[in-house]
């Protein structure tokens, strides 16, 4: 049985003060949440100390939103999976779209991100996904599965038993145009399948979760597809009363 993921990805977001007032409304709600799945915010990385110290009696963990994959050096503006290892930081999020197309990530470095996060003892979410153009040219699959081939190549099937899988079309994030729960499942499917020709018991324990326009509304429809084991939620992580309600529907 997989234990229901919702990681919060803030993304770019918030200051001291709003970080610390969603984190302790989120905090005094943790008991509620955790029953239904297992919660990680990953906040700006500067606000990562500020959250461990809130979170540090929690069950909500913390993660964060991308690691650069040296350990340490003359690599300005970046920080080290090791850096993030030393805060209580759980989950680190790879290859989310918006690094592979804003700041041109290709799949070498994502699978060394990948390994990065894996070597310093953390969890990493690798984000998967096809654009408008690709989906409408139809090939959603071969996309998907050759950002997941960089990873498993690299990184090896063994890997996948501390991992998750986030599959988030590009064409969904942010724009409220959510995949149904059909064509989201379609592609989950099509992630296990693959992994599990590789090792059928490793793809039945990997966690996939979907990302992209992931509100109240649409939650407990896209989690209760058989392959969609949670969420990636960006927008509606930012607001406590609907993550909240997010992190509890049921099924
Ligand atoms: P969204 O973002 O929920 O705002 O679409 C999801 C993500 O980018 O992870």
């Amino acid at each position: 049985m997989r234990q229901r993921l919702v990681a919060g990805n803030w993304k770019m977001h918030g200051t001291r003060l709003t970080v610390t007032t969603l984190l302790k409304e989120l905090d005094a709600s943790a008991a509620v949440i955790s029953v239904a799945s297992e919660v990680v915010i990953c906040p700006a990385c500067i606000h990562i100390p500020l959250a461990e110290h809130i979170l540090r009696n929690s069950s909500i963990k913390v993660g964060a939103q991308n690691a650069y994959h040296e350990p340490q050096g003359a690599f300005t503006g970046e920080v080290a999976a090791s850096m993030l290892a030393e805060h209580s930081v759980r989950y680190v999020i790879v290859g989310h779209s918006e690094r592979r197309h804003v700041f041109g990530e290709k799949d070498a470095t994502v699978s060394a991100k990948f390994v990065a996060v894996q070597s310093q003892g953390m969890i990493p979410i690798l984000c998967l996904g096809e654009t408008l153009k690709q989906r409408e040219g139809g090939v959603t699959r071969d996309v998907v599965l050759q950002q997941l081939d960089a990873v498993m190549d690299r990184a090896g099937i063994e890997s996948f038993k501390e991992a998750v899988i986030a599959y988030e079309p590009v064409w969904a994030i942010g724009t409220g145009n959510t995949a149904t729960p059909d064509q989201a499942q379609e592609v989950h499917g099509l992630i296990r399948e693959h992994i599990a020709q590789a090792d059928s018991k490793i793809s039945a324990g990997v966690r996939i979760i979907y990302g992209g326009s992931v509100n109240t509304g649409n939650a407990a429809s896209l989690f209760g597809q058989p392959d969609i084991d949670g969420g990636l939620v960006g927008g509606a992580s930012l607001k406590a009363q609907e993550f909240i309600s997010i992190c509890s529907v049921e099924e």
